[in-house]
């Protein structure tokens, strides 16, 4: 049996062997090929345009060769001929004229008199050829007049024979096209050879070089005359499918149902699991029972839609006060409450671990070292401590929740970055994709983190690690590179760490494109936000939503609002600032100072200019969806001054409310979002004055080129939208699936062979 299953082997490995190489000749013959035919038609053109030249080059030169000859022998018999002919003898003239025939290509002689009688001619003399000038075909005649003192005897004719010279055209014509045949073969094989080899040559150098796993980082492998071209190469393949990725994908197309076929097709149907700190739908004891309330989150606002489209279990910590009254007995239960499409594995935490791992690491020691906002960033051991132990509690829970080995793993954000390892070490064949939703700081910022090592290298046990920016990725690489011993290509925007392989690329994120909800007249928005803020109908409303974080640069946006008003004191009474600022993070100092500070500052704006209506309003509560998407609609303008930001989704939420076109987005040149919204009205939000200026520009701006900017921005938020993001990271995702499997396989493979050997 084993017998015959190396037979089977081999001759499956001998056909494998015979196809491969009858393809690699076909693909040799192909490339030849494209040397070949151009030469053929060069070579063919030249015979066809040549051939009629030389025939008539060479005729031409066998008659004047005649020509030369016929006057030769005239020569030579004219005088002797003249004497005969005073003489009156004719024998020898007749002898004269035999004698004159026997050159090579003369025919015959003859001489006429005056009269044009045939007097003489010598024996092979043409019987049609007469004294008028009639000649047989191919004959050339020549006349030389013969004179004896001035007076003409008469002519003596020349015939030649011509049929020698067509004979001799053919025979050349002959020769020359063997000599093009020839010409041809050998160039074409010459040709064929050496584009063969050198091609051959080239392109397996080159396969060599651009292959991520033989060429070192700076392709110190290549030959010395590849290397300039290396790095180029590797930067424009890179490039030409970052930029294939883009253009190909036709965003329009990129809806719920396209994400869940994309997973169906491309991931096989795989398991997905989400791991975040924060969860989607928080179950709340309150004065009415218990309530479901969605939290302020850019991760839940982009992952939710993702996660109803393709089913699948999402693990995050359940810090609701009745979140435990709502699972199962696995701590389980199906959402969104009123139309479940996927599982929510709540994760349960003590007080210390709540305190050390999300307020302490994650919060007073990740965010603002992640956010350039001023605020010095805390480092305690027993943070740190907390933050390794949650993370591989939530390891364990992906490992519970898996129901394969090679689930596809989406891990949100800085709470995890310890995770992707653990959940690589238990789980090698999963696909680990991790998006950091914040910025990520440059390497010298990084570095003041104690544990930078330690969180670089849980990052690495990622297969694909997105970002907001390329910035935001390069900054990546280079703190890796600061920090690790690690093998970079950065042109491929990849990292080799213990022999793994993690992909870093920029996935901009985005919002759900909202269903048009016709209730939400904007009118009537207008009308009612207005009454409840006890504004007249044309009063000017500007909206700021945000959590109450000092990144969001609140204090800024309120300074702002009152320089505006200093400059142009018309407004005031006119206009109002609404403030949405949803309590966040409140056990921590910082957050509870910035609270103060911005009830403080509204309160002295609000005093300064005295008027029925304050020109800020300020509302430190939580808003549900659909109250937001009231607010969008109502106001005439939305501010976000954020002072550092990964995207800003409340930027992409305002865009999408605004169906009538209208409105003015003011935004941050520090958002990722400014890179995406060129049309917003973009600010440094530390530059009061510009704040001001942008502010006043929005409030007066006419309705024309509202709608230009708006329309603009409204295409891209509706194209680019969330699903395009998972949908990118999900197919890119599947490449790096499919490459790992391929790889795995060649391993198994050559292990198997090296088995067998010894
Ligand atoms: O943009 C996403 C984000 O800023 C996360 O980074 C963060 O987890 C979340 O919004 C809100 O913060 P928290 O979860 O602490 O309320």
């Amino acid at each position: 049996m084993a017998c015959q299953q190396t037979t089977a082997e081999s001759g499956e490995s001998e056909l494998f062997l015979f196809v491969r190489s009858a393809l690699k000749s076909m693909r040799s013959f192909q490339l030849s090929m494209r040397f070949i035919l151009p030469l053929a038609i060069v070579i063919g053109i030249s015979a066809l345009v040549l051939l009629p030249l030389v025939d008539d080059l060479t005729q031409r030169w066998f008659l004047r060769d005649l020509d030369t000859r016929a006057q030769v022998v005239a020569a030579s018999v004219r005088d002797p001929a003249i004497d005969f002919l005073t003489m009156e003898d004719a024998e020898g003239m007749q002898a004269l004229l035999e004698r004159a025939a026997v050159d090579g290509h003369v025919l015959a002689l003859g001489f006429c008199d005056t009269a044009g009688n045939l007097r003489y001619r010598s024996r092979a003399f043409p019987p049609v050829l007469d004294c008028r000038g009639a000649a047989p075909p191919a004959t050339r005649i020549s006349e030389t007049w013969l004179e004896q003192d001035g007076v003409s005897l008469g002519k003596l004719l020349l015939a030649q024979d011509t049929r020698f010279i067509q004979r001799r055209i053919d025979e050349f014509g002959l020769y020359l096209t063997a000599v093009f045949l020839l010409m041809f073969l050998l160039i074409s094989a010459l040709a064929a050879w050496v584009a063969h080899w050198s091609w051959m040559d080239w392109v397996s150098a080159l396969k060599n070089l651009l292959r991520l796993e033989t060429a070192s980082p700076s392709g110190s492998y290549a030959p010395p005359e590849f290397r300039p071209l290396v790095g180029d190469l590797r930067a424009m393949l890179h490039q030409m499918q970052v930029e294939r990725r883009v253009q190909e994908d036709s965003p329009q197309m990129w809806t719920p149902q396209k994400l869940r076929s994309l997973l169906h097709d491309e991931l096989a149907g795989d398991e997905v699991l989400v791991v975040s700190n924060r969860e989607p739908y928080i179950h709340e004891q309150s004065e009415h029972g218990i309530v479901v309330r969605r939290p302020a989150s850019g991760l839940v606002t982009a992952v939710e839609p993702v996660m109803r489209a393709c089913s699948g279990t999402w693990i995050a910590h359940g810090s609701g006060s009745a979140d435990r009254i709502a699972v199962d007995a696995h701590d389980r239960l199906q959402v969104p409450p009123a139309r479940p499409a996927y599982t929510l594995r709540r994760v349960w935490l003590t007080q210390e671990e709540e305190e050390g791992y999300y307020y302490g690491f994650s919060n007073e020691g990740l965010w603002p070292l992640c956010h350039m906002a001023h605020v010095r960033p805390v480092f305690r051991t027993t943070d740190w401590e907390q933050y390794v132990a949650v993370n591989q509690r939530f390891a364990d829970a992906v490992m519970n929740e898996a129901r394969t080995d090679d689930p596809v793993v989406l891990v949100q954000d800085y709470h995890f970055a310890l995770l992707p390892r653990m959940v690589r070490e238990k789980l090698p064949k999963a696909t680990i994709i991790m998006f950091w939703h914040i910025p990520w700081p440059n390497p010298e910022s990084f570095g003041i983190c104690p544990w930078r090592e330690e969180l670089l290298e849980g990052l690495l046990g990622n297969t694909l690690l997105g970002f907001h920016t390329p910035f935001h990725c390069k900054n990546f690489l280079e703190t890796v590179d600061r920090y690790l011993e690690t093998r970079i290509e950065h042109e491929a925007s990849t990292i080799s760490y213990g022999g793994e392989l993690t992909q870093v690329e920029p996935y901009p994120i985005s919002i759900a494109w909202p269903d048009t909800d016709a209730t939400l007249d904007v009118v009537q928005c207008r009308n009612e936000l207005r009454a409840s803020l006890h504004l007249s109908a044309d009063h000017r409303v500007a909206l700021g939503v945000d959590r109450l974080d000092y990144t969001k640069g609140i204090v800024e946006r309120f300074q702002a609002v009152d320089r505006m008003l200093e400059m142009h004191p018309e407004l005031i009474g006119r206009f109002t600032l609404l403030q949405i600022a949803a309590p966040s993070r409140s056990s921590l100092d910082e957050y509870q100072n910035l609270e103060a500070r911005v009830r403080k500052l509204a309160h002295q704006i609000n005093q300064r200019y005295p008027s029925l209506a304050a020109p800020i309003a300020l509302r430190i509560e939580h808003y549900d969806a659909d109250q937001l998407a009231r607010c969008y609609r109502a106001a005439d303008i939305c501010m976000v001054t954020s002072l550092h930001d990964g995207m800003n989704l409340v930027a992409k939420e305002y865009i999408a409310a605004r169906d009538d076109e209208l409105g003015v987005l003011i935004l941050s040149q520090f958002t990722g979002a400014a890179r995406e919204l060129h049309e917003a009205l973009i600010i440094n939000p530390y530059h009061i004055e510009q704040g001001a200026q942008a502010l006043y520009r929005a409030v007066t701006m006419p309705a024309a080129e509202q709608r230009e900017r708006m329309r603009s921005m409204r295409t891209l938020v509706r194209d680019f939208n969330v699903y395009r993001w998972a949908g990118l990271m999900l197919l890119d995702a599947a490449r790096l699936r499919r490459r790992q499997r391929v790889t795995e396989k060649i391993h198994s493979h050559s292990r198997r062979s090296l088995r067998r050997a010894v």
